[in-house]
């Protein structure tokens, strides 16, 4: 209500309920935005926001009560339901949105609203914005300016509370424990889908949902960055590469861990798998208030590259290695560091109620600032495929190790801890 100001009013729409097939349903998801301004888990809703309105500042639109319809789709908490148990100061029927809106917003300059993602939600915001157009002879100015919403409340999501914090650390303690799990019953000739479903099982054990579609990929499926068809046999002798984690009330965690199907590293997946340990300890040592969220990617960076070249995985210096080609060419393909070739994606991302969450990464061209209260993850990799051209004694090693990390006022806290990742503690964990 502060970063809107007088002038401003917000209105910010629920998710909507996605039909998977004919008469199934997906799951329901909260729009992040949505459910972090109102914590109303119900669909067809809208909420808006006016400050200083003095019949209310907080508005919520919701479906009505409707004791036949609940008995097929669920309880709903109706307009009274969201005035005592939401804080809303007032609430209407959903179905009252374009009569009511006009009317709520006239007089405010600014409509903050995510622009040009609901196609619906752009026409509703001009045909009130066109319906105060026509009333300008009353003396009072139609709205001027859209604004989008993110930029003030983005902003915000990415600055962790206390309470948000306690969330995190909740669904990361449960997704460790799941890794945890999923290490300790791991044997060969088990399906990928039966890993799968132990982590699913330890999540939906505290109440938690996947945050995101599981990876369990072994050998050359852990080379596959984003494999989840989970459903292939597990072989003595292959890595196996997990990328799963829950959320807690919408706040996710988000873990990879990579471990032997049989309990035992090979001598090459020993030694790239302290490279990509390695690396992921000197990227957590960059994660501290003051440096840039560029410093812990190259850290990472740095450390891989020397791993590799010093396993003769590749030829040359660190420097010209890790250093991007300058653009190309008109008409010249686009070349890339050679390191690339081995890690082709970047060390982390913010993390929140999404998992790749909101806020910027860059503030006026520069690399932003790391603060007390970020969350962030710091997930580096290597991934060695038959179509690279090296000794195949190395080729079908994916291995990520992911953790969310936390800046605090000195430093990070870890989030993850709860899950083992040195190759000793590795062992003897599959061992006992
Ligand atoms: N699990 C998604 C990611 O690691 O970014
Ligand atoms: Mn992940
Ligand atoms: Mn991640």
């Amino acid at each position: 209500m502060d970063k809107l100001g007088k002038q401003g009013v917000a209105i910010v729409k629920s998710a909507a309920v996605l039909i998977r097939n004919r008469d199934a349903d997906f799951p329901f998801r909260q729009d992040s935005d949505f459910w972090y301004l109102t914590g109303f888990n119900e669909p067809e809703a809208v909420a808006v926001f006016i400050p200083e309105r003095e019949e209310g500042e907080f508005i919520l639109f919701c479906q009505p009560r409707d004791p036949a319809m609940e008995r097929w789709t669920g309880r709903r908490a109706g307009v009274e339901g969201v005035v005592a148990d939401y804080g809303a100061d007032q609430a209407f029927v959903i179905g009252e949105l374009d009569k009511r809106l006009p009317n709520l917003i006239s007089g405010r300059s600014e409509i903050h609203y995510r622009l040009g993602t609901d196609e619906g939600l752009d026409q509703q915001v001009m045909s009130w914005i066109n319906v105060l157009r026509r009333q300008v002879r009353n003396g009072i100015p139609a709205p001027t300016t859209l604004k989008m919403l993110d930029v003030i409340l983005h902003d915000m999501r990415l600055f962790k509370a206390p309470e948000e914090v306690a969330m995190m650390r909740y669904a990361a303690q449960t997704s460790a424990r799941a890794h945890t799990k999923a290490m300790q019953i791991c044997r060969p000739q088990m399906n990928e889908f039966q890993i799968e479903a132990e982590l699913v099982r330890e999540f939906r054990v505290d109440g938690m949902v996947p945050a995101y579609n599981s990876i369990v990929g072994a050998g050359e499926n852990g080379c596959i960055l984003h494999y989840v068809e989970n459903n292939c046999p597990l072989k003595a002798g292959d890595l196996l590469l997990i990328d799963a984690a829950g959320e807690h009330q919408g706040y996710a965690s988000d873990i990879t861990r990579t471990f032997p199907v049989s309990g035992k590293f090979s001598p090459e997946q020993r030694a790239l798998y302290q490279v990509v340990l390695d690396a992921q300890k000197a990227a957590i040592a960059a994660v501290k208030p003051g440096n840039t969220w560029d410093d812990p990617h190259q850290a990472a960076v740095r450390a891989l590259t020397s791993g590799l070249v010093a396993l003769g995985l590749l030829q040359g210096s660190v420097e010209e290695l890790m250093k991007d080609p300058p653009p190309p060419a008109d008409g010249e393909k686009a070349s890339e560091a050679p390191y690339r070739q081995f890690y082709m994606h970047k060390t982390g991302h913010w993390l929140g109620l999404d998992v790749h969450d909101v806020g910027e990464y860059k503030m006026n061209g520069e690399w932003r600032i790391l603060e007390t209260g970020m969350v962030l993850t710091v997930e580096p990799g290597l991934y060695i495929s038959p179509a690279d051209n090296v000794d195949p004694k190395w080729w079908n090693i994916g291995i990520r190790i992911e953790d969310d990390v936390l800046v605090t006022h000195d430093g990070c806290e870890i989030l993850t801890s709860g899950v083992v990742k040195e190759i000793h503690d590795i062992e003897a964990l599959m061992a006992g």
